[in-house]
């Protein structure tokens, strides 16, 4: 049984089908309940077990009440993917109060809220798997110091739940992508003036592997850290950049 948050559209979407596709029962946690509902819908469809639930990962009653119903419904939990996240870029002196705490909320608060709810029952079973999203970005990156430090907060957090949860059975780690082309690099293009394939092409010619990522590839990571072929991997952020520095 699998959570995967942010599981509407992008690398949410992909990571969810791939783990349905892999036998798992999949819960979609997603804010938007309509794409949430869609994605669950073709999941089905195409022969998998997946079921939509809203929630919004930035709010603490809003994720304890859809762990809790996913529980009482499945009776277990033995993965739980991190990926919802948002971005609000702005230049610090244009960073508003709003842009630095949404972001923060969604991005890295989030994680905590989700982590210290899904490892009451995971502890009790001895056995999870716990996929955070983090990003290059975490390294620094222009126009994104609310992101930035909350994706290296992600870091920080999965290498210290690795050592507090490693005890019961329960890895944890993080996937730090480089640019994958998903609704929220298109909505970057969109904002810097350019078509996606026109930003997805300069970010191609300063990439070794002279491209973009697909959502697919890194749903492919997260489902591998995810599965008992990473049984003894713990507390790392691997990085799926098509091979940047
Ligand atoms: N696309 C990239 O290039 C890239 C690179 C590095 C890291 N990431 C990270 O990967 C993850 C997925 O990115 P993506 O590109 O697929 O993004 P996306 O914007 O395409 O999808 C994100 C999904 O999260 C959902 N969401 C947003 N806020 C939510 C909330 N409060 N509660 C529940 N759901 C919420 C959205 O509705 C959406 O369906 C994010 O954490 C992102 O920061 C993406």
């Amino acid at each position: 049984m699998a959570i995967v948050t942010g599981a509407g559209q992008g690398i949410g979407a992909a990571t969810s089908r791939r783990l349905a596709a892999e036998g798992a029962t999949v819960f979609l946690f997603e804010k938007n309940a309509k794409t949430g509902a869609l994605t669950a819908d073709a999941i089905t469809a195409g022969g998998g077990r997946a079921l939509a639930v809203q929630c919004d990962v930035s709010s603490r009653t809003s994720v304890d009440a859809a762990v809790a119903a996913v529980l009482a419904e499945s009776g277990r939990l033995d993965v739980l993917v991190n990926n919802a996240g948002i971005t609000r870029d702005n230049l610090l002196f244009k960073l508003s109060d709003d842009d630095w705490t949404t972001v923060l909320d969604v991005n890295l608060t989030s994680v905590f809220l989700m982590c210290r709810a899904a490892q009451q029952h995971m502890v009790a079973r001895r056995y999870g798997r716990i996929v955070n999203l983090s990003s290059r970005s975490a390294l620094g990156n222009r126009g994104q110091a609310n992101y930035a430090a909350a994706k290296a907060g992600v870091q920080g957090l999965t290498a210290t739940l690795a050592m507090e949860l490693g005890q019961f059975n329960i890895t944890v780690n993080a996937v730090a992508p480089g640019y994958i082309a998903t609704p929220m690099t298109a909505a970057t293009a969109d904002r810097v003036g350019v078509s996606p394939e026109e930003h997805q092409e300069q970010v191609a010619e300063r990439t070794p592997l002279r491209r973009v990522g697909q959502p697919d590839e890194v749903a492919s990571v997260i489902a591998f850290l995810a599965s008992d072929d990473a049984s003894y991997v713990s507390g790392q952020t691997l990085y799926v950049n098509g091979g940047a520095r």
